[in-house]
């Protein structure tokens, strides 16, 4: 912290609102002075007014391209000669499969699923495995804000494919967090998100925060999709007891279950709960403050939250619909290739190296790094002296 101090410079990129900033510098400026220098820091911390500052649209689309998911013919393709036991089994696994896909009659209540993200060498990933689950979810718009000053054409194409209605916002953490101990990470890209649903009045629906590293349960979706209020649920591989989750009693949340208390008055995860948007709306000031790992209990706060508004989901909280599954992260490894950019080009490793650092899985050089090497018939040597 103090080697933050003295490197606080304020330094804004040209596009943030400086004067709304430079307020925000100068409170956390004082919080600074007024905090000791411990590990409690960020208990201690109080949320700064900071409005949002930058809402970056990067690409947006408001039409659904993943119909043909929906309609029956998904499930009368069969290229197996039908006989009248084929026929009958074909008929169970439909109705099975349509138990397990949720169909939809185009007026279902929409889901705004809000994914923070940030560039890192998971991240497409990360994207695919989630955009794959969010395809099969009617009626649900994504909004993907990413960590970043400008908009990532990597991200963008690999969103775009799943036909998803979705919104791209570019909403990176201003830097005085940034260079904190314990950065409240995607509160910024959350902000940005709640600044679009104001700004795009979107009035009717349900709110709901969901990260690219967990997983999720489809029956998650129609469980929330009709929250009135805030609706609550279990959230599996969280902390020390391994589940975060609201205790129930007669159908109604009474308590929480979190081995992280801390003080917290809505003890619960990012993941477990769902807002409407109905709701939200009656909180014109509700925000996220940049205090991490406070972001749930303020942000619960901020809308006023009462105990009796709590609709517990999954079966009364009995269901684990979502878990908060995190993938390990590890450094990018830096690949030494000395060879001519053009020769390698004319192989496959041309293309699938340029894709990996576009993504930044790994980084090339030609001077430092793993040396990358062939094998010819258990031969190992350089790819330059294989390929030149
Ligand atoms: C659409 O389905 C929902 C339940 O999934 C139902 O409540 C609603 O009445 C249906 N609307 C129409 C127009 O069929
Ligand atoms: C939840 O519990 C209440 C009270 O016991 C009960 O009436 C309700 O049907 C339960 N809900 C579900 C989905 O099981
Ligand atoms: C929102 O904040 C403004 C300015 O602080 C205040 O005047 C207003 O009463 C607040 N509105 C609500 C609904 O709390």
């Amino acid at each position: 912290m103090t080697a933050f101090r003295s490197s606080v410079p304020c330094r804004q990129r040209k596009y943030i609102i400086s004067a709304v900033l430079i307020i925000g510098c100068f409170g956390f400026f004082l919080v600074v002075q007024q905090t000791a220098n411990s590990a409690e820091d960020y208990e201690k911390e109080y949320p700064l007014q900071l409005e949002n500052e930058v809402l970056k649209i990067c690409n947006e689309n408001n039409i659904d391209y993943r119909k043909s998911l929906y309609t029956s013919a998904l499930y009368d393709t069969t290229d197996e000669p039908s006989t009248t036991q084929r026929n009958h089994h074909h008929h169970q696994q439909q109705q099975e499969l349509q138990m397990q896909l949720p169909l939809s009659n185009g007026t279902e209540p929409m889901i705004y699923f809000v994914t923070p993200t940030y560039p890192r060498r998971e991240q497409i990933p990360e994207i695919i495995r989630l955009g794959q689950t969010l395809m099969h979810v009617p009626r649900l718009h994504w909004i993907v804000a990413d960590d970043t000053d400008s908009c990532s054409d990597t991200l963008n194409r690999h969103i775009r494919k799943f036909g998803i209605p979705y919104t791209q916002i570019a909403s990176p953490m201003p830097e005085l967090y940034r260079a904190r101990k314990n950065a409240p990470r995607g509160v910024a890209n959350r902000r940005a998100a709640l600044n679009w649903i104001r700004q795009n009045q979107k009035k009717a629906g349900v709110l709901y925060f969901g990260d690219d590293d967990n997983t999720f349960d489809l029956k998650l979706f129609s469980e929330i999709r009709t929250t009135r209020k805030v609706s609550m649920f279990p959230v599996g591989l969280i902390g020390d007891y391994g589940i975060s989750t609201p205790i129930v009693r007669n159908g109604r949340v009474e308590a929480f279950f979190d081995s992280w208390p801390a003080k917290r008055k809505w003890p619960v995860d990012m993941a477990g709960f769902a807002v409407s948007l109905g709701y939200l709306a009656l909180s014109p000031n509700a925000t996220m403050p940049f205090k991490a790992g406070y972001e749930e209990d303020e942000f619960l706060k901020s809308i006023g939250l009462k105990m009796d508004d709590i609709e517990p989901k999954a079966h009364n909280c009995t269901e684990i619909l979502v878990w908060h599954t995190q993938t390990k992260s590890s450094k990018s490894p830096t690949v030494r290739i000395s060879m001519d950019r053009q020769k390698l080009d004319k192989l496959n490793l041309g293309a699938l190296l340029h894709q990996l650092e576009s993504m930044g899985v790994n980084h090339i050089s030609n001077t430092v790094g793993t040396i990358a090497q062939a094998i010819v018939n258990g031969n190992v040597k350089p790819l330059s002296v294989w390929f030149s």
